[in-house]
């Protein structure tokens, strides 16, 4: 029975908003890491965001020099999946929020990796059931989903689907804990899981209230601010988590659901057709430049 000592190296795939920092938190935490991405652009980012990163938190103080140069020397970037995946005993997958790639990937994954290795996805929306069956091991593979930024945020959310068998999910909330992070497991697989579905409905309703002009994005997010002691308002959490991903979750919704609340609200299509997408591309319903 594998357990937490045996992992040794952590493969993430995908370099963009959530794995590029899940990848230095693993590498802080003392893994090998490999991440992996199709885009050398997104690779070459994801390894000047490790550099610069654990400087700073040296000349912070929050780390001594010699453990930022060993995390540093933990972490590989590469395009090449073989590579990433070869002798990996933990995958993470952070890529693109789309099933069929998702799908394809896992079926890789599943071909190259180590078999004992686990397979999970950080998807925030895709639940583990519509993918395990494109591996011959779906007692691996569950979600592990965390929060952005993944450096700073604690909570990994643990989704168990109808196959995953209690050891991974076991190893799981224990490789939550190595990394720093609070696990908390949930049974039964759910649409959003638990902390998306409650950011949902607070999202929506702080849409409705701009798009009927009770008041603007910014007077939104000071009031919740303000009122209920959220670090930050709805709309700038939207810019830090892309507002082309709370679109095109909005679409899925809406395209398996078609129901008209759960459409994406006009302000949100504006946005999305202005390609503003918050901080990632210095606008969004704050301006960044
Ligand atoms: N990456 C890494 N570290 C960051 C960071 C980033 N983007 N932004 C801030 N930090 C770190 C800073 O280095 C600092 O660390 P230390 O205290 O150890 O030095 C700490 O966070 C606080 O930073 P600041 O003082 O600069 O800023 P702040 O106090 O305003 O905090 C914040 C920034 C952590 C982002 C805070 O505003 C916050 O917690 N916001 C809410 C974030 C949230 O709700 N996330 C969940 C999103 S939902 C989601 O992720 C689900 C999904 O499926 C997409």
């Amino acid at each position: 029975m594998l357990k937490i000592d045996d992992i040794k190296k952590i493969c993430v795939i995908g370099a963009g908003n959530m794995g590029h920092q899940i990848s230095v938190c693993a590498a802080l935490a003392g893994f090998n890491v490999t991440c992996n991405d199709i885009s050398q652009n997104m690779l070459d980012n994801a390894k000047d965001f490790a550099q610069t990163y654990l400087k700073e938190r040296v000349a912070k103080g929050k780390l001594t020099e010699e453990q930022a140069n060993l995390a540093l020397a933990r972490l590989t970037f590469t395009q090449d999946l073989e590579q990433a995946t070869g002798g990996a005993d933990f995958v993470i997958e952070a890529a693109v929020e789309n099933l069929d790639i998702k799908r394809k990937l896992f079926s890789d994954l599943d071909r190259i990796a180590p078999p004992h290795a686990i397979l999970t996805t950080n998807s925030s929306y895709i639940v583990s059931s519509r993918i395990a069956d494109a591996t011959k091991r779906p007692e691996k593979v569950c979600n592990m989903h965390f929060f952005n930024p993944a450096l700073v945020m604690k909570l990994v959310e643990v989704v168990q689907n109808p196959h995953t068998s209690e050891e991974t999910i076991q190893l799981a909330m224990d490789l939550c804990q190595k990394l720093g992070k609070i696990g908390v497991r949930l049974k039964k697989e759910i649409y959003g899981f638990v902390v998306n579905r409650v950011l949902t409905a607070i999202k929506n309703e702080a849409l409705f209230l701009a798009d009927a002009g009770i008041a603007t994005p910014e007077e939104i997010d000071t009031a919740i601010v303000n009122a209920l002691g959220h670090p930050m308002g709805p709309f700038k959490l939207m810019d830090l988590t892309g507002i082309d991903l709370a679109y095109q979750i909005c679409m899925e919704r809406y395209k398996e659901s078609l129901d008209p609340k759960d459409k994406p609200s006009p302000l949100l299509v504006e946005k999305y057709v202005k390609q503003e997408f918050g901080k990632k591309t210095n606008k969004g319903w704050y301006s960044y430049a």
